[in-house]
């Protein structure tokens, strides 16, 4: 059984179809790199994973649970999917530890001992436990994104969307967060990564999809995807974001 099974997933904003027969697996332990241009889906689609976007048509089944079932406890599902989003999210009001425990409590009925002792071995985990006393707006934008990482960590997810995570950093700051989720992906996460940094692709993706006005037009291995021929459109946008 695949940890995440996509089938037929299609979406409509009014008469504007967002997503269009969108299928695929994603096994556990797998990682897979979503890319497309921009306005392709790629949010809406890693977002339907957990429910945060709804959709007409098709299926989506995580570890078993069927996402669109009226009956699925929603909350409980995105317990148990983490997501990192492009901008951190954490609250700028709490301290980092209690960002990461904030969620363990509430949502999880864990102790606050439980909770801050979970959260700062991933605080740890992500090279930040000295500043566990923090508030966000006292990290930079790389510090920020390996908390709300460990947040997510927090929770034992049984697998991690990221969409675009270094997308609003500083580029110094990329390369400590790819790290992270370079680390995570060899830990055997099973993650679905919406990026453009090609480098994280090459290094620990499993497979590629690259999107194109809602469609996955391409679903293929990592080798073949940066290997052999390919769709035209698939084509012009590696070159153009390659040459950047
Ligand atoms: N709430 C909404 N109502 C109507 N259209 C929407 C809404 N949200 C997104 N869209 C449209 O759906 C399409 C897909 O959006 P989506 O955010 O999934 O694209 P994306 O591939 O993630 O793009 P980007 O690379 O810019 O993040 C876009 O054309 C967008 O304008
Ligand atoms: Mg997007």
């Amino acid at each position: 059984m695949p940890m995440i099974e996509i089938r037929d997933v299609s979406k409509w904003y009014g008469s504007f179809q967002v997503l269009k027969d969108c299928t695929t697996n994603v096994e556990k332990g797998e990682v897979i790199v979503v890319c497309g241009p921009s306005g392709s889906g790629k949010s809406t689609l890693i977002k339907t994973v957990n429910a945060l976007e709804p959709f007409q048509k098709g299926n989506i089944v995580v570890d078993g649970i069927v996402v669109n079932d009226p009956k699925t406890d929603l909350p409980k599902l995105r317990a148990r999917v983490g997501m990192v989003f492009q901008h951190f999210e954490l609250f700028p009001h709490l301290s980092v530890t209690e960002n990461l425990t904030l969620a363990q409590i509430k949502v999880l009925n864990r102790t606050p001992d439980e909770a801050r002792v979970r959260g700062l071995k991933y605080l740890d985990r992500v090279g930040l436990m000295e500043q566990k006393d923090k508030y966000p707006g006292q990290l930079s934008g790389g510090q920020q994104q390996r908390v709300a990482i460990a947040r997510a960590l927090s929770m034992d997810p049984i697998c991690m969307l990221f969409d675009e995570p270094t997308s609003a950093l500083d580029p110094e700051m990329i390369n400590e967060v790819l790290d992270v989720m370079v680390l995570l992906a060899k830990e055997g996460m099973t993650m679905m990564v919406v990026t453009h940094e090609m480098g994280f692709a090459r290094k620990v993706a499993h497979r590629v999809i690259f999107m194109d006005e809602g469609q996955i037009v391409e679903d293929a291995t990592k080798d073949d995807f940066f290997g052999k021929p390919r769709s035209e459109r698939a084509q012009q946008f590696l070159a153009k974001i390659l040459h950047h």
